[in-house]
């Protein structure tokens, strides 16, 4: 069976998400930041969320999870495992078959040792080993595990933040720019940990702006713009002078990477603050 005819595990479908906000003490208006967004991810995909900085990719992953503050106002539908994923069924999950590896460091409690935050969620009697195994695969030493996150360098924060959220039974995984801060070598270790997760048959979002480490491990990328989906495109399309690709949009952003063509006029217009 080919991806087309299975049900996806997860479906995003015209999702708009507003902000109801006060402004002069007492009038109200709302803003809507995510206007049509479109999405799915199949069991042992990666599909790669890239957008500029606003463009809506952190909120898109907190709708699948649940974690919209409370003014927030969200239209469409996102489907799971071709059930509607209603708000009691996010809770139920969050955490457990759906991970989120945010994109904030600042997720960490301040006040507990980071060894402690990695051990939240696991079995007791379980929870020092495999918290030390977690360690070891994310290359962060033992002796670390009683410090505090204020004592660790951005680097460091951003595996204990992959430690913690990654558990087993896990079936969708949410990373929300998980390697922005990160040293080469940790990052091809991040890549290559979502990679697996993927080849164990999960769906993986990778949210980033880093479209050539998106390209490493992505089957599809979702190209998103001020919260619309401009295109969905096989990874193997951004190749070339982009001739694979359905939209003007998305061919010009590839051909200003600096890897292409650096084209510098899409970069003048400010369309790519996604190319380093
Ligand atoms: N709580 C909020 N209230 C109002 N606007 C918000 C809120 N959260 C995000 N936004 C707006 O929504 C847009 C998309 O935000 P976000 O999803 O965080 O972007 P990205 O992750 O792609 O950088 C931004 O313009 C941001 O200002
Ligand atoms: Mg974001």
């Amino acid at each position: 069976m080919n991806r087309t005819e299975k049900t996806p595990l997860l479906e995003v479908k015209k999702l708009e998400i507003g902000f109801t906000q006060y402004f002069k003490g007492t009038q109200k208006r709302t803003i809507k930041p995510i206007a049509d967004l479109h999405v799915d991810i199949h069991e042992g995909e990666i599909v790669a969320v890239v957008g500029a900085s606003g463009s809506g990719k952190s909120l898109l992953a907190h709708a699948v999870l649940g974690i919209l503050p409370g003014n927030a106002i969200c239209k469409g539908q996102i489907m799971y495992c071709g059930e509607e994923l209603t708000d009691e069924r996010k809770i139920q999950l969050r955490g457990k078959e759906i991970s989120f590896i945010p994109q904030s460091v600042n997720y960490l409690d301040p006040l507990m040792p980071v060894g402690k935050q990695v051990q939240i969620g696991l079995e007791k009697s379980q929870a020092k080993k495999k918290q030390q195994e977690l360690f070891c695969q994310y290359d962060l030493q033992e002796n670390t595990s009683n410090l505090f996150p204020y004592e660790l360098s951005g680097g460091m924060l951003r595996r204990v933040l992959f430690a913690t959220s990654v558990r087993e039974g896990v079936r969708l995984v949410i990373a929300d720019e998980p390697t922005p801060g990160i040293h080469p070598q940790a990052l091809s270790e991040i890549l290559k940990q979502l990679k697996k997760f993927a080849d164990a048959g999960a769906g993986v979002m990778l949210i980033t702006h880093d479209i050539m480490s998106a390209l490493e491990i992505a089957d599809r990328m979702a190209v998103i713009k001020d919260g619309r989906t401009v295109e969905i495109s096989e990874a193997s399309a951004f190749e070339g002078k982009g001739e694979g690709l359905q939209t003007d949009y998305t061919r010009r952003l590839w051909r200003a990477l600096p890897q292409n063509d650096f084209d510098l006029e899409f970069r003048a217009e400010g369309g790519t603050e996604l190319c380093p």
